[in-house]
């Protein structure tokens, strides 16, 4: 298995089960992770999962990717809608990423309506639940491998 597609989950999304039920449902970070890992299994991709609470963070583990990593789910929680220096990482190191959200972003407050990522982006799941990362995963992979 050659490909490695990176997973990256911003502020907050390791209190997933527990924060704001309601909103982002009770699937925890770890079994979206479980879930990711074994449809790239399916897929024939190694999936590769981190989840920072700061900008930096991020920006350092995109930075990480460079070279090494040919697609990439992200999803930054609120940096999406601030972060020009998070986009300007996954500008720099090049590797083709899918903006994830579990809720449907635009159904939500204006603020929440706009992404500083999705110029750069391949393309954007939001709004399936935990699901989304699965249908973005899914997405990328075909997109990485056209038939
Ligand atoms: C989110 C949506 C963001 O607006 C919010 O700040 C999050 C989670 C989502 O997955 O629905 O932290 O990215």
């Amino acid at each position: 298995m050659s490909r490695t597609v990176a997973v990256l989950h911003g502020p907050s999304l390791n209190l997933l089960g527990r924060r704001e039920p309601a909103i982002y449902g009770t699937t925890t970070l770890a079994e979206i992770d479980q879930r990711l890992a074994s449809l790239g299994d399916t897929l024939g991709v190694r999936v590769e999962c981190a989840q920072r609470n700061g900008e930096g963070e991020l920006i350092d583990v995109v930075h990480g990717w460079a070279g090494r990593v040919t697609g990439a789910l992200v999803n930054a929680g609120a940096y999406t809608h601030t972060s020009l220096a998070l986009r300007d990482a996954l500008v720099a190191v090049q590797v083709p990423f899918v903006e994830v959200h579990l809720t449907n972003v635009h159904a939500r407050e204006a603020e929440r309506r706009r992404s500083m990522l999705a110029p750069a982006a391949v393309g954007v799941v939001c709004g399936f639940g935990a699901a989304s990362y699965e249908h973005a995963l899914r997405a990328l992979v075909g997109h990485l491998s056209p038939t």
